[in-house]
This record gives structure tokens, C-alpha cells and sequence, in this order.
């Protein structure tokens, strides 16, 4: 018999999960009983545990292995019947979302932090996703908070450390603890949505030559698999392949900012026809061609438009979803091909019904995500495969699909700027004086731009009706610009203030034009309206994308 012990414990009052979890410094991660209290609540949010089938897996990073092995022993003693654990920990986060709908489990528990960065010192993450393979929805992240809240024991069984690294299943008392590789199944779902023959022919013959920015995270083996050993892609088209602890000290977001080798490589004289890089879990992308970013509300209309082109869609799509901050570029398509378009709040887990439902293929958020009905989440190397594939078909540079897309459907010039570690008192004020100012905003003239709307977003899921409030402040213009102000709910120190700006033009004098100076005016007026510089005396953005 395994020794199950209650274990004592007093609740955390922060455990309240964000966007995508609940995110916090490793040391805060380490404080004794901290995740096992969450763990626990999760636990107790369901409405039993015993018998039910758990994925469990990781990006890899600092405090991975640890977690893991804490919460075999509380899901051992919380009456689970079967753990499905990736190798050596390791899950991506898109894998881990098929893994569980492919072997019909009942939830699983993903360990990242995604994008933020790793090691003693940085950021670990935790969240759960449920059996459809997505993250939880906000009705199950609230109860998981509550329960967090009033917690005073949780459980563990004594049995040794597990064995995380050989592929193999076998028992511990009564529960299955199955070790995958955690590539394979991703890797045949892959070759089932895309056209692993023609890219195969084209990426081992160098046709295409590409380079593949792994930033030394999850997704290093999943490319090193797909593009090298199955495509044929040479060895050295995938840089920073190699998974480490702290992400070799970098910030793993796959932005022009962060993954800088890979820009850089991409506008020289020596750039390859495709470059991407992905992100510490595996569910970002970047996509760009010879000496051209796409910017991901871009990718995603482009996704759409062509989408018949990849042999998963080639009957078509159902619709797309975009949140609320990404372009409306995407729009543009729905319009001409007819398919229903939904705005939701920033998050993925608010795609979940619509996938469910079969209301949207496609979806995607201007964050350097995109994904689509195969799994819950958003996926990096899917988006990577599509474009790839795009090109192979097309037989034309990223930068030709791109232009002739704006010459078509017209361009959406598009920026993000980003004020990190802002203190919360005063990115509270500042959100506090944009609210009081909606009201007075329409039809106010602003040089040439017109206010139509401004109002805080509101959603209400069109499946099961949930309502979801304050989810970013938006202001429109007449001519379909706009301007939106959001408070992060990822970050882990202080606030950060999210501006995005948008601008449409149908004129091809201006598809060359930079964003930052196109959307100059703009800019100019979000940081008025809301008096962020004098608030808290910045000077300029922490980053543009
Ligand atoms: C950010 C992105 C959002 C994305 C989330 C998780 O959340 O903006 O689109 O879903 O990371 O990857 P935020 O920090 O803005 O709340
Ligand atoms: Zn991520």
C-alpha cells in the first residue's frame, strides 16, 4: 500500500490564474506548498478525480523536472487512474493539447511560462487545460481561485521520485504512468494536415531554403524531427535548437525584438526564402521571407484566404476568429468569402466553443499566435508547415503573397507598443482616466481622424452565453481605424500597458510604408488620450511590434 499524507496547509491569496495561467517567479513557485496548494485546488475544482486520465508535460524550463514530480505524487494520491507524461517532462504546448484529445484524457496540466523568461530567477507558469484539449475556461480558472482561497490540506503519496526520461508505461500502486515521446504524435498529426511530400521535395532539394529560430526552447526537438528528419531540411537551417533551463538567458518571444539573430539574418543579402522562430512552449510564431515580416493579424488573413491551397482545409473553412486587439485584416477576408468572423477577448481559451461548435477554422491573435481546429491551442510549427507549405504551392516568395494579399484586400497598418513593469497604482490611474474619458469621445475630431466608438469590450460567448467584462478599452474612427488600450494578464512584476494601432489603406503607395511612421499620428494621440507618458514618465515604449 502507498502512504497517502494530508499534508497542512494555509491558502495563498494570489493564486488567481491570468491569460494563460497562473504565472510567477520561480522563488515564488518554490515557496513551500505554494504549487501543491494550487495543484490541489485544481484538483478539488473538479468534480472528482478518481479514475480520470491526466497529461502532464512542460517547455523545459528552470523547476520543470521538480514540479513534475510534485504533482505525480498529488495526482497518485487525488485518485487519478493514469498519468500520460512526456518524456523527460516535456510537452509543447500544442502537443499537449492533441495528446490529450488523441488519448481522450480528461485534462492536463501544462508547465510554462511561455514566452517570459526562465531560470532561478525569472518566471514559471502553471495551467490546466481541459478535455477538448484547451485551456480552461474563465468559469473553471475562477473556481480553481476560490478553492486556492480556502484550502487547508492537500494530499500526497510517499513513493520515490519517478523516472521521467525512458519511454514505457507502468504501474505505481493503482496508477498507470504511461511516458511518451513527446514528439511522435504531434509529428503524424502534422503529416496529416499538410503535404509532407511536396515540402519534402522542396526543402531537402533546397527550392526552399529556410532557417527555423528554435530559441533554445521546447520547440528545438520538434523541429529538429519535422523539418530535418522528415522534410529534409538541412541540418543547420534550425539555430538555437537546443532546449535549455533558462533559454540560454534569452527572452524566448518570437519578435523582431527578441529574436534578433533571425532578423537580422532575414534583411542581410543572406537571408534564406523563409524564416520562424517559435517561443518558449511552442505555441508563437514568427513568420517572415526574404527582407519581410508578416505581422500576425497579416498571417492570419493570409491563412484564410489561401487556406483551400493545404490539403486539411482544402474544402474550405468554417469561419475565423480573431481577438479583439488583432488587425481587422482578417475581417476583410471573412467579408469576401462570405465565412461567418467573431471578435473575442485576448486569451485562447475563448476560441474553444468556436472550434467546438465548428463556427471558426482558423484563428489567431496579433501576439504571434494562429492555430486552427486541430488542436485547442495556438500552434508554432503548424502556422510554420502552413506558411511553408503556402509557398511551396504558390511557387512564390513570402513577400509576393503578402503584397498581392494588401493589393486585393488592402493593407492594415498595424503596431503594438508595449510599457512593461509599469507600477500598478499608476497604469490603474491611467485605465481609471481613460474609462472617464469614453463618454466624451465620440464624434470629437482628431486631425483626420473621426471618433465613431469608445467603449470598454464585453463579450458574450455566442455558444454557452458567458458574459466576460473589461476586456481592453477601445476606441474606433470613422475611416476604420483604432485605437485600444489593455492591461497584460500574463506579466509578473507590476503592470503592463498595452497600446495597440491600427490604420487601413487601400492605397499600394502606401504597402511599403514603415508602420511606425504611418501610424505616427495615431500613436501620438493614444499617448495623449491617455496621458501615459506624463503618468509614468516614460520616454518611449520597453517594445514595438
Ligand atoms: C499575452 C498576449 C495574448 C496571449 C497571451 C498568452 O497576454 O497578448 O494575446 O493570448 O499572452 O500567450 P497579455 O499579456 O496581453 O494578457
Ligand atoms: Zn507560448
Amino acid at each position: 500500500m502507498t502512504t497517502i499524507n494530508t499534508i497542512k496547509t494555509n491558502p495563498y491569496t494570489d493564486q488567481k490564474p491570468g491569460t494563460s495561467g497562473l504565472r510567477k517567479k520561480v522563488k515564488v513557485f518554490q515557496q513551500t506548498h505554494y504549487l501543491a496548494n494550487f495543484v490541489q485546488s485544481v484538483f478539488n475544482s473538479l468534480e472528482t478525480c478518481d479514475g480520470k486520465i491526466l497529461v502532464l508535460g512542460g517547455d523545459g524550463r528552470y523547476f520543470n523536472r521538480e514540479a513534475i514530480q510534485i504533482i505525480i505524487k498529488l495526482a497518485l494520491a487525488n485518485g487519478f487512474a493514469k498519468l500520460i507524461i512526456g518524456q523527460g517532462g516535456l510537452l509543447s504546448t500544442p502537443a499537449a493539447s492533441h495528446v490529450i484529445r488523441k488519448y481522450k484524457a480528461d485534462g492536463g496540466l501544462i508547465l510554462s511560462a511561455s514566452h517570459n523568461p526562465a531560470g532561478v530567477d525569472e518566471d514559471f507558469g502553471i495551467k490546466y487545460n481541459i478535455f477538448n484539449g484547451g485551456p480552461a475556461p474563465e468559469k473553471y480558472t475562477d473556481a480553481f481561485f476560490q478553492h486556492s482561497l480556502n484550502i487547508s490540506e492537500y494530499y500526497l503519496a510517499e513513493i520515490a521520485d519517478v523516472d521521467l526520461d525512458n519511454v514505457g508505461s507502468y504501474n505505481i500502486a493503482e496508477l498507470e504512468i504511461n511516458i511518451i515521446d513527446p514528439v511522435t504524435d504531434y509529428a503524424e498529426l502534422m503529416a496529416e494536415i499538410f503535404d509532407f511530400e511536396l515540402l519534402k521535395q522542396q526543402l531537402s532539394s533546397g527550392e526552399i531554403s529556410l532557417c527555423f529560430d528554435a530559441m533554445h526552447a521546447i520547440t528545438g526537438p520538434y523541429a529538429q524531427r519535422i523539418l530535418v528528419e522528415m522534410l529534409g531540411a538541412p541540418a543547420d537551417s534550425i539555430i538555437n535548437a537546443e532546449p535549455l533551463l533558462d533559454f540560454g538567458g534569452g527572452h524566448p518571444d518570437p519578435n523582431l525584438v527578441y529574436a534578433k539573430e533571425l532578423a537580422d539574418l532575414m534583411f542581410s543579402d543572406a537571408a534564406p526564402d523563409f524564416g520562424a522562430a517559435s517561443d518558449g512552449d511552442g505555441d508563437r510564431n514568427m513568420i517572415l521571407g526574404n527582407n519581410i515580416f508578416v505581422t500576425p493579424s497579416d498571417s492570419l488573413a493570409i491563412m484564410a484566404a489561401n487556406a483551400t491551397l493545404i490539403p486539411a482545409y482544402k474544402n474550405g473553412i468554417s469561419g475565423i476568429a480573431r481577438s479583439m486587439p488583432t488587425s481587422q485584416a482578417p475581417d476583410r477576408v471573412a467579408k469576401a468569402y462570405n465565412l461567418p468572423c467573431f471578435e473575442t477577448p485576448t486569451g485562447w481559451k475563448f476560441f474553444g466553443n468556436l472550434l467546438d461548435a465548428d463556427k471558426i477554422t482558423l484563428c489567431g491573435e496579433e501576439s504571434f499566435g494562429t492555430g486552427s481546429n486541430h488542436v485547442r491551442e495556438k500552434d508554432g510549427l503548424w502556422a510554420v508547415l502552413f506558411w511553408l507549405n503556402l509557398v511551396a504551392v504558390k511557387k512564390q516568395p513570402v513577400a509576393e503573397i503578402v503584397q498581392a494579399h494588401w493589393q486585393q484586400f488592402g493593407r492594415d497598418i498595424y503596431s503594438r507598443h508595449d510599457y512593461d513593469a509599469v507600477e500598478t497604482e499608476i497604469a490603474n490611474e491611467i485605465f481609471a482616466h481613460l474609462i472617464k474619458l469614453l463618454p466624451s469621445l465620440p464624434i470629437q475630431v482628431f486631425g483626420q481622424y473621426t471618433v465613431a466608438y469608445a467603449d470598454e469590450f464585453c463579450y458574450t460567448d455566442p455558444i454557452d452565453q458567458s458574459v466576460s467584462a473589461n476586456q481592453g478599452i477601445r476606441i474606433g474612427f470613422t475611416n476604420g481605424s483604432r485605437i485600444i488600450f489593455r492591461l497584460s494578464g500574463t506579466g509578473t512584476v507590476g503592470a503592463t500597458i498595452r497600446i495597440y494601432v491600427e490604420r487601413f489603406s487601400d492605397d499600394v503607395s502606401q504597402h511599403k510604408a514603415d508602420p511606425q511612421l504611418a501610424l505616427a499620428e495615431l500613436i501620438l494621440l493614444a499617448e495623449q488620450l491617455s496621458e501615459l507618458k506624463q503618468r509614468t514618465g516614460r520616454t518611449e515604449p520597453t517594445v514595438i511590434t
